[in-house]
């Protein structure tokens, strides 16, 4: 490939500014001096991925990738020096001289280089064929046209056609300077038993599919026959550069409507995709070709947090969209789903209806996850109580995989409203489901262990290799190695989340004031959040296991005990005189101006009460962020990334909440949600220990005396859970009103 000259280099790198590259993948967030955003290293739920404008680097604290936007884009398109430079040359606008390539060259040329240009050729070779061969008009093109779709449309997904020829493409990338040899890396060429060859693509149109930043890595090809023996589409095979489980359908045309409006719409199919963009509606995606995966959603996650699931009404596309509903929340998205008439797809329906009645349709009709659930297992069955409580228990078990503790109790409402039953009641099903995955989950883990220790000179190779090296020193925005992985467990600690949670109500509301609590003498006290963790813990000899929460959380208590008293004087003191110095100027503001007796006594009223509630309201917010500000700098690097990183985590309640009442926000609930994570942590221990005692009763099975002391220490245990679970259905601590 043709050599870059070295003023073209540099003025690739003058221009490529890391904020607007990193931008094309991942959706940032200004946050101080810099920006944030989700690792599109690695997967993870709150943004670690941090970028320096003034330094034009970027990095990520929990993974350690990142660099200069050549760097940058070398990691993520996966290509070499040159391939990165080339494609921020495009980008700017930058001319790169480039020579035919000689033989030589293209000898040298990477396998994936060279596979992409191939299939670029490819792709070209079928768009040709569509518009200008006789057969690719009479047959594809008649096609498209006979399916509504636009010649934008064509142009803009690429779409194809390949000859019925057995191997016409494969002559004519020949022709053109290409070997068999790509030509089968990329899958467009079979080579059959006996050794003759054919193009794989015959006689379909073809669909390109393309990388976010617009690479095509493979084909699916639709057969237009009716014939039921045929397969409708074939597909183009897994390769070094297609990886089907990290591609989407359309993402690439899709992403600047999917950032600007802050949604994705997920459909099935390829024409889906094409049939809603022609109706206006670009923020769409397709899974196409595989049944959606984790690292699917993970690209969607990139750039919003909210999708819509619109498939099909057939009952393969409502078990799938089941299916999708579940993975999406499970890695922290905000699912709609939209069920569309009867008979219809989201292809048929964009090309039935005009544009803005599609858009308006999706907006009036999507709905939440428990809305869908319950259509769908209720449909036809009435009122019958056994659909009822077999759609409610589907429901607890979805409302269980979700990760964060506040969206469950946002739907726990919900389905508590929908069928009529307490809250309480279903929390403790949802408590359940969730202790009872747990459980499957370290099962697993056992059963996996066992297995790797029979294989040990390999596993232990494998363990070392995954223990994360040191940072590099050049990586710049600096994040030294021990600080890196704080904020985001990579040990199998199956705690940590629930230690997580409270610490995070520590670190964001700390010093709030929570609720009145009884001390041994029934004496009441207020308490703030921070006052009731500690004693909650204390109360069972609780403590964080996880060494970067233990740390974060003693040093909230020091902070707390060392320099609150004095830091919220001082606060009352610079508040007493702003309320002083405000009341002397509205009361003489009002004298000069008010017309007579009444309408002064009158504005002195309001004046107290606007006065009253800024200080208040002052005094609340510097309360509230005294925690997080001292410790976001504070000088040990642990403490500081934790801090940094679960303060920032977006909390997601309000949207729901919006949609029933007035807006409620995790603060409002404090008084609930500190005590239930308290006691999931509990639980969570209960079953931890629980799971070891079982292990041990397998393997000491034969000694009678352990196996009693065992069984008597599980039969205890269970009595704790059991008075847990009782515990958490009453109040445990009463809150004074609130103003
Ligand atoms: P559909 O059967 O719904 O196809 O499969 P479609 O795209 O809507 O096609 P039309 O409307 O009949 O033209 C949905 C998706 O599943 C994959 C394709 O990606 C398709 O777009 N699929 C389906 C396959 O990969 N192979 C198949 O044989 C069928
Ligand atoms: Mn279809």
């Amino acid at each position: 490939m043709a050599r870059i000259d070295e003023a073209t280099v540099r003025r690739i790198n003058d221009a490529a500014d890391i904020v607007e590259v990193v931008s094309d993948y991942v959706r940032l967030k200004k946050r101080g001096s810099g920006y944030i955003g989700l690792c599109p290293f690695h997967n993870e739920r709150t943004p670690s991925f941090s970028v320096s404008k003034s330094r034009n680097i970027c990095k990520c604290f929990s993974c350690g990738k990142g660099g200069s936007p050549v760097g940058f884009i070398m990691e993520i398109e996966q290509v070499d020096y040159p391939g990165a430079l080339r494609i921020l040359a495009r980008k700017y606008g930058i001319a790169i001289e480039e020579r035919e390539l000689t033989d030589e060259e293209r000898r040298e040329a990477s396998e994936r280089e060279s596979m992409l240009a191939v299939n670029e050729f490819a792709m070209r070779w079928f768009e040709r064929n569509l518009q200008h061969t006789q057969e690719g008009r009479d047959v594809g093109l008649a096609y498209f046209r006979h399916r509504g779709i636009s010649d934008r449309m064509i142009e803009r997904f690429h779409l194809g056609y390949s000859l019925e020829k057995r191997d016409a493409l494969r002559q004519e990338a020949l022709r053109a300077g290409f070997t068999d040899e790509f030509l089968e890396k990329t899958g467009l060429i079979m080579r059959h038993e006996g050794g003759d060859i054919s193009d794989r693509f015959r006689a379909r149109v073809i669909y390109p599919i393309f990388t976010l930043s617009g690479k095509v890595v493979g084909f699916g090809g639709r057969t237009l026959r009716t014939d039921k023996k045929m397969a409708k589409y074939v597909n183009s095979p897994e390769s070094v550069i297609y990886h089907k489980s990290t591609e989407l359908y359309g993402l690439h045309q899709a992403k600047p409507s999917i950032v600007r409006k802050d949604k994705c719409i997920l459909v099935e199919g390829y024409m889906d995709v094409i049939s809603m963009h022609q109706a206006g509606i670009e923020n769409v995606v397709a899974s196409s070709g595989t049944s959606l995966t984790e690292g699917q959603i993970r690209l969607i996650h990139r750039f919003t947090e909210n999708v819509t699931v619109i498939y099909d009404s057939d009952p393969a596309g409502i078990k799938a969209s089941l299916r999708g509903i579940d993975l999406l929340l499970a890695e922290g998205l905000m699912v709609k789903v939209l069920l569309l008439p009867d008979g219809e797809d989201p292809d048929s329906f964009a090309q039935g209806h005009p544009s803005s009645e599609v858009e308006r349709y999706i907006a009036e009709n999507e709905g939440d996850f428990v809305q869908f659930k319950t259509d769908i297992l209720m449909k036809d069955t009435g009122n019958d109580p056994i659909a009822r409580s077999r759609a409610m228990t589907e429901i607890v078990r979805t409302i269980a995989v979700i990760p964060e503790m506040m969206l469950r109790t946002t739907y726990i409402a919900e389905c508590s409203r929908r069928f009529g039953i307490g809250e309480e009641l279903l929390t403790l099903q949802v408590r359940r489901e969730i202790a009872a995955r747990a459980e499957r989950q370290a099962a697993e883990d056992r059963t996996r262990q066992a297995r790797r220790s029979w294989d040990t000179a390999a596993g232990e190779a494998a363990e070392a290799s995954a223990v994360p090296s040191a940072a590099q020193p050049e990586a710049a925005v600096q994040a030294p190695a021990a600080a890196a992985s704080a904020a985001a467990p990579a040990v199998a600690n199956r705690l940590a989340p629930y230690e997580r949670e409270i610490l995070r109500y520590v670190l964001r509301y700390g010093p709030l004031y929570l609720a009145d609590m009884a001390d041994e003498e029934g004496h009441t006290h207020p308490m703030s959040v921070i006052d009731v963790v500690a004693s909650l813990l204390e109360q069972d000899m609780m403590q964080f296991s996880y060494p970067p929460y233990a740390d974060t959380y003693a040093a909230a208590r020091a902070l707390m005990a060392r320099s609150w008293p004095g830091y919220i004087a001082r606060q009352r003191e610079r508040l007493e005189a702003e309320r002083e110095s405000r009341l002397a100027a509205g009361r003489e503001e009002i004298r000069q101006t008010a017309a007579d007796m009444a309408e002064i006594e009158r504005r002195e009223q309001e004046l107290q009460q606007s006065v009253a509630t800024m200080v208040d309201d002052s005094l609340e917010e510097a309360s509230r962020t005294f925690i997080s500000r001292e410790l976001g700098v504070d000088p040990d690097d642990t403490v500081r990334q934790v801090t940094l990183s679960l303060v920032s985590e977006r909390h997601k309640l309000s949207k729901i909440h919006s949609k029933f009442s007035r807006v409620e926000t995790e603060r409002d609930r404090l008084v609930e949600l500190v005590p239930m994570a308290i006691y999931n942590l509990k639980e969570a221990i209960i079953e931890q220990r629980l799971a070891a005692l079982r292990d041990e009763l397998r393997s000491r099975g034969s000694d009678p005396e352990a196996c009693r002391r065992i069984l008597a220490d599980m039969g205890q245990l269970n009595e704790s859970k059991k008075s847990l679970a009782a515990y958490l259905g009453e109040r445990t601590i009463t809150p004074r009103h609130h103003k």
